[in-house]
């Protein structure tokens, strides 16, 4: 784990400092797993910036979209009080190898094979509430704007949601990627949410409802 704490005669490590050295870390949770691609590591300083908050709690995550697993690692090691749930279509090999990188997690890892929206929908009706999402399931349009409807039953009041691909494919027609969707998306909550981020990605976090309004 990351020592952020100052050695007596030297200055506590920078903000920047800090993250780099969870990218550092991050390598080692990596070593020696099965990949064929990368879409966390350039994410990751980001991703310390607002997940911190979360480190020393025991926390429910959800992850719609898995792949390998490199983001579930990140997640499962970074929060080492965590739980998380993964859903993914795992089709053909992927799946065996998303259970060999996954190992040792024990049950603080659920693997959900199968549709996001089907599950989305059945964790909704089980009154799942999750303290963290990271929605990366598929481009299109229709798919991506589905599936956040249905993750907003299962974000706690206060939770983050995180939604990949905000910037991907602006050379493709607009139901071919996912910007559409998170703009109407965010629109259809403005009242409820504080975005955090919006560049590449969005992070949103879920506010508290208002206090029921006095008896008159
Ligand atoms: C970009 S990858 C996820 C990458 C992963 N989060 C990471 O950063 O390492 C997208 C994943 O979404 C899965 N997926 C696509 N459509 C899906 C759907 N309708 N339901 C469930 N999973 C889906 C794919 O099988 C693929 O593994």
């Amino acid at each position: 784990m990351t020592n952020a704490a100052a050695t007596p005669g030297t200055s506590a490590p920078s903000a920047a400092e800090q993250a780099q050295a969870v990218v550092l870390e991050a390598q080692d949770w990596f070593r020696d797993k099965e990949f064929t691609t990368d879409w966390v590591t350039n994410k990751i300083r980001r991703w310390h910036r607002f997940l911190r908050r979360f480190r020393d709690r025991p926390v429910d995550l959800l992850e719609v979209g898995s792949f390998e697993g490199r983001s579930a690692l990140f997640f499962l090691n970074y929060l080492p009080q965590s739980r998380l749930t993964c859903i993914d279509l795992f089709p053909g090999p992927l799946e065996a190898r998303f259970d060999r990188n996954m190992q040792g997690f024990g049950d603080r890892l659920t693997k959900i094979k199968g549709s996001a929206i089907a599950h989305l929908d059945r964790l909704a009706g089980e009154k799942r509430q999750y303290h963290f999402i990271y929605l990366d399931a598929g481009k299109k349009r229709d798919h991506v704007l589905a599936q956040a409807l249905l993750t907003w039953p299962l974000l706690r009041p206060g939770g983050l949601l995180m939604i990949d691909d905000y910037d991907w494919g602006k050379d493709r027609p607009p139901e071919g990627r996912p910007h559409d969707a998170i703009n109407i998306f965010l629109d259809l909550h403005k009242d409820e949410i504080e975005i955090l981020w919006k560049d590449g990605q969005v992070i949103l976090k879920r506010l508290a409802p208002p206090p029921p309004a006095a008896a008159a």
